[in-house]
């Protein structure tokens, strides 16, 4: 696996206090990493260590195979870095923002203008390209600053929370953004203090929680770790048959347990956590009916990936 982003035991401390106690991230190139944890975990300081803003205070960090250390000025080229804040930009129209960063990065001034018009026309502001920047929308101020990032067509984005503040309208755009840039090529390194949210966008996560990293790796990878424990909920008729279909269950090699929850509607519920596949599931079903319980529903709890990290961070799972 071709890592784009690799990140050996970062640490950073601000006076006594450790915002990073050891990262090691594994980005490889040509993903969407989503990396999300609370406020305060730690998320921006890595990506300010990441863009050569920050310095460590130990471990080392590569981006495109440039020490963020010892290669600086490298790494600021492969990399597109958008901050958290889009800044205060008195009296600059849409295009002239776009032009002022392209000629940042010594883009000639007879392509800056087909570039203005390209990136415009990628992140859909060309209606507003006269606007004064400070008027736009926080939706809109997102885009442009996505935009920004690109122009100097870098390999790698590094996007500090890209959808925050937005309404589920704009967080849809921007999904659908990042999309697209992935598919014309780039890495894409974004933070989020939700998961929910990057579950349908990214192909990798990795969560920090107080300046560590609890788990990292592709989504198909981690939902195959956190589904070898599966929720099974029962229903019957009564809590004599839950004892039953508990007892029977119990049997079963793929029953990690079987416990009743909460009654509903005068019927008795079995929750049954299950580590098996789906014709162990099937076997699972005819064991209780063969066993003279009624079945009233056997459904299997639908998980996201919310739910299931809150499971194993509050230790249910292991
Ligand atoms: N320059 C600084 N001086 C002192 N403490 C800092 C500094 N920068 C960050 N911190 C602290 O380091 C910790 C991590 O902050 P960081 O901004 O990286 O978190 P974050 O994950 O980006 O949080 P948020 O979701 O709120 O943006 C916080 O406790 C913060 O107060
Ligand atoms: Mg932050």
């Amino acid at each position: 696996m071709d890592l784009i982003i690799k990140t050996g035991d970062l640490r950073k401390s601000f006076g006594n206090f450790e915002a990073l106690r050891g990262i090691s991230l594994e980005v490889p190139a040509g993903s969407i990493y989503g990396f999300v944890g609370p406020n305060g975990a730690g998320k921006t300081t890595t990506m300010r260590i990441l863009t050569t803003l920050t310095r460590p205070s130990a471990g080392e960090a590569w981006v495109a195979g440039h020490s963020v250390l010892e290669d600086r000025r490298a790494v600021r080229r492969a990399i597109g870095y958008m901050p958290d804040e889009f800044g205060v930009y008195e009296d600059l129209r849409v295009w002239e923002y776009l032009d002022f960063f392209a000629a940042c990065y010594d883009i000639p001034e007879s392509q800056r203008k087909p570039l203005v018009a390209d990136l415009l026309e990628l992140v859909d502001l060309q209606h507003r390209r006269e606007d004064l920047v400070d008027k736009l929308s926080r939706g809109m101020k997102q885009r442009l600053s996505l935009a920004r990032t690109l122009a100097h067509d870098p390999q790698v984005l590094i996007l500090d929370e890209p959808a925050s503040g937005l309404d589920p309208r704009a967080r849809v755009e921007i999904r659908e953004l990042l999309g697209e840039l992935a598919n014309m090529g780039k890495t894409i390194f974004f933070s989020s203090h939700i998961l929910a949210d990057v579950e349908d966008v990214c192909s990798h996560i990795g969560i920090v929680e107080a300046g560590e990293l609890i788990m990292q790796g592709s989504i198909d990878a981690l939902k195959l770790q956190l589904m070898a424990h599966r929720e099974i909920i029962i229903t019957v008729m009564d809590q004599a048959s839950a004892d039953a279909a508990a007892r029977l269950a119990g049997e079963l090699g793929t029953v990690v347990s079987a416990e009743s929850i909460t009654p509903k509607n005068g019927r008795a519920r079995l929750r049954v956590d299950f580590a098996g596949t789906d014709q162990e599931l099937g076997i699972l079903s005819q064991r209780l009916f063969e066993g003279g319980v009624t079945l009233l529903g056997f459904n299997e709890e639908e998980k996201d990936l919310e739910h299931m990290f809150m499971r194993v961070t509050r230790g249910l799972v292991t």
